[in-house]
């Protein structure tokens, strides 16, 4: 009763994504798998999806071969797979999505009303508090992870649950609530291979750890053998831990760049709030608390209803991103590669997108200076492979993170204010120790105001020297200096805070 991945092999043309991987899935155990961005982990999952077909290698459910993998024939065996980059249909309700291709039929309790009462059921199981007659477009990216995995959870003849990624756009609460039902899964023999790059997670769920890199597994075993440190090297693609950034820039006596005066809009306000030349200022809060709405906003996503906020001591209230951004206001939101990414077009061209103009010179583009940029960028994140001409839907998913925030650095000269909402999810290790370090250099050179989203304390503690909690819209506690702890923000954050 297991499932075993032997001698997995795929290539792209010249590059070998998998050079023969060998895994072993317990029933009734959560398998970490493990590495660095590109790594190969998102194309395994998709061989073992069916998405994908395999160069070489086999994959055995129960001892018996599964050859001819289609998503179909995966689905059909019990095999369920929620990828890096949901697959919901915006258009559609939740409780539609739930069941696309798997209708109920009306007299087996079917129909709308049974559909949503099931939908309600399986959200309610998770924690999930969403209306399942809600158009999937208007829920923030958090949220539809969650539609995910409820639509995933239907599926009762459930054998492995594999999961991309299923905790990136998730806020630190409903992570354990998601753990509590793969928990319950486990106890019901059901098979977990989930991938993450919080590696504080693997010591809370995972029963046994696979680390790959360059397509190779390089550590494997049980949990209880592994300490964080030996995880942290093996995960790092130099296979060194990487150096610990420090905190961002201190700005107590820069002047204000943006000042938010009882500013109102969709689900959150009034908010009041000042934002200092050189600072990186955190934002913590869970996900729905208001915090992307408020950057949305700010970034001319959507219109604020009362209050005002000034940039530069000038009033700005944009009613679109392009006249934001002409103030100088840029917004690089959590939904980033659903948004603002071309999958067709290459890594340059999408990283250059808005600066292409700048760039060239009476309309002609000027490619040297365009590589140049590109390099540069490329460099300070570390992208990989750093091959300008590939179409963006070819890099792995983290890499696609860091093109979109480099996107940002390439204009750095028109920056403001940088508003930037999870900036490193699904970013490994290494990775966002290079982000952190671009963003402090970024407030620093060029004296900008950041204001940073996270729904991960540790990140706020790890770059901010300023943070404000926010909670059902509104700001309910500052933390600065020692009482910006990771404890200090989660208990603001979730926790009746007399203030507030
Ligand atoms: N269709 C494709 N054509 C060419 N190369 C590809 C293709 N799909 C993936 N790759 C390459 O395969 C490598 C592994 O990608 P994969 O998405 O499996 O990485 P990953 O481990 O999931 O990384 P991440 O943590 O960033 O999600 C990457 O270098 C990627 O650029
Ligand atoms: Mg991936």
């Amino acid at each position: 009763m297991t499932l075993t991945v032997r001698s997995l092999t795929k290539s792209y043309g010249a590059a070998d994504v998998l050079r023969g991987v060998d895994i072993e899935l317990r029933p009734g155990a959560v398998h970490a798998l493990l590495g660095p961005n590109g790594a190969g982990k998102s194309t395994l999952i998709k061989c073992l999806g069916g998405v994908v077909a395999p160069d070489r290698g086999e994959i055995r459910l129960d001892g018996r071969a599964l050859l001819e993998m289609t998503p179909a024939a995966a689905f059909d065996a019990g095999i369920v797979t929620i990828h890096q980059h949901q697959s919901l249909i915006d258009t559609l309700s939740v409780a539609d999505n739930i069941f696309l291709g798997s209708e109920l039929p009306r007299l087996r309790g079917g129909g709308r009303r049974g559909q949503q009462r099931i939908a309600r059921e399986l959200l309610a199981r998770i924690g999930a508090d969403i209306a399942p007659e809600t158009i999937v477009a208007t829920l923030p990216i958090g949220t539809r992870q969650l539609v995910e995995i409820a639509k995933a959870l239907r599926r009762s003849a459930l054998r492995v649950l594999i999961l991309d990624e299923p905790t990136a756009a998730l806020s630190d609460r409903e992570t354990q609530t998601l753990f509590r039902e793969i928990a319950g899964l486990r106890a019901a023999g059901v098979m977990t291979l989930y991938t993450t790059h919080r590696l504080g997670e693997v010591f809370r769920i995972a029963d046994d750890v696979t680390v790959i890199r360059d397509g190779r597994v390089i550590l494997q075993g049980p949990t209880r053998e592994l300490t964080p440190d030996a995880l942290i090297a093996a995960v790092s693609r130099t296979g060194a831990a990487p150096a610990a950034a420090g905190a961002g820039p201190a700005a107590d006596g820069g002047a204000a760049v943006a000042e938010l005066e009882a500013l109102a809009g969709p689900r959150f306000g009034p908010v009041s709030l000042s934002l200092r030349a050189g600072e990186i200022l955190g934002l913590f809060g869970a996900v729905g608390s208001g915090r992307s709405s408020l950057m949305e906003t700010l970034g001319g996503r959507h219109r604020a209803s009362a209050g005002r906020a000034l940039v530069d001591g000038r009033r700005h209230a944009p009613r679109s991103a392009r006249q934001a951004m002409r103030r100088g206001v840029f917004l690089i939101p959590s939904d980033r590669v659903r948004q603002a990414l071309c999958p067709t077009l290459s890594a340059r061209d999408n990283l250059l997108l808005p600066c292409l103009r700048k760039l060239a010179r009476a309309g002609v583009r000027r490619f040297r200076r365009e590589a140049e940029t590109f390099r540069e960028v490329a460099q300070a994140l570390d992208l990989q492979p750093r091959n300008p001409e590939l179409p963006v839907e070819r890099l792995s998913g983290g890499n696609q993170q860091k093109l979109l925030i480099g996107r940002v650095l390439a204009q750095r000269r028109d920056v403001r204010v940088l508003l930037v909402d999870e900036p490193t999810q699904g970013v490994d290790v290494g990775a966002r120790a290079q982000i952190y370090a671009a963003l402090a250099a970024l407030a620093r050179d060029s004296q900008c105001a950041i204001l940073l989203a996270s729904s991960e304390a540790e990140e706020i503690v790890r770059v901010c020297r300023r943070a404000l909690v926010m909670r059902n819209g509104v700001i309910v506690d500052e933390l600065a200096g020692a009482r910006l702890t990771e404890e200090g923000l989660l208990r603001s954050a979730h926790q009746f805070v007399g203030r507030a």
